[in-house]
């Protein structure tokens, strides 16, 4: 079994990730609203994507399980409008998500414990206002990093069943040997994911 103290290893994350663009999965997803409204940046980091949120009219609830993480994205000089800019430390297993439009989860969910990742994900369907959209990365079962307890990682298949309640928009698999934002050598195999909760209309209801 695979140990990595990734505790040790976020603030050399965020060292990297300085000033980088938002992530396209973010991009895309934003590109299918009309109008901004209440976001939920899951995992936010150093916050590349809180950031573009906020700039495109978003309010904005950035939660993440590393106090770093938050006091990186307060002290951005970037940061614009941080009067719509909401913060929380907290971790996957303990935080409450209020209803939003959209929650984006760009390459965090992986990092949930596997016990405590059904209870995410459903939290995760339940705050999604009818209509609204999740967007972000699941790791796949090939991944280097599916060798490691503490991470939570799917094949396809589970991936089509943890979207079975949504109009999927975006379902794009990834594989490819490169390297992590640390330069380590790694087998990545990725799911990118934008999926709708169907409005109750779509439901028949
Ligand atoms: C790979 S980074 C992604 C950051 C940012 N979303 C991005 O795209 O660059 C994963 C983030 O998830 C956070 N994280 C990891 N495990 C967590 C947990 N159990 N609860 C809450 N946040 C966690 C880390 O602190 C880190 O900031």
């Amino acid at each position: 079994m695979v140990t990595l103290n990734f505790s040790d290893r976020w603030s050399q994350y965020y060292d990297v990730m300085a000033g980088t663009p938002p992530r396209d999965t973010l991009l895309a997803v934003l590109e299918r609203f009309g109008t901004p409204g209440f976001a939920i940046d899951l995992g936010c980091g150093e916050g590349r994507d809180t950031v573009e949120l906020l700039r495109r009219g978003w309010q904005v609830m950035a939660i993440d399980g590393t106090e770093e993480a938050i006091a990186r994205l307060l002290q951005r000089e970037d940061l614009p409008h941080p009067e719509r800019l909401t913060t929380q430390v907290a971790r996957f297993d303990q935080v409450q998500l209020p209803s939003a439009d959209l929650i984006n989860a760009s390459y965090a969910l992986p990092f949930c414990f596997p016990a405590d990742f059904p209870a995410l994900w459903q939290q995760i369907e339940a705050s999604l206002k009818p209509g609204g959209r999740f967007a972000g990365q699941l790791f796949g079962d090939r991944d280097t990093w599916a060798a490691i307890a503490t991470h939570t990682h799917h094949t396809r298949a589970q991936v089509e069943a943890l979207l079975q309640n949504f109009e999927v928009e975006l379902l794009d698999e990834e594989e490819k040997d490169a390297v992590t934002a640390l330069n380590e050598a790694k087998h990545w195999h990725l799911f990118h994911i934008i999926a709708r909760k169907p409005t109750d209309s779509a439901k028949g209801i």
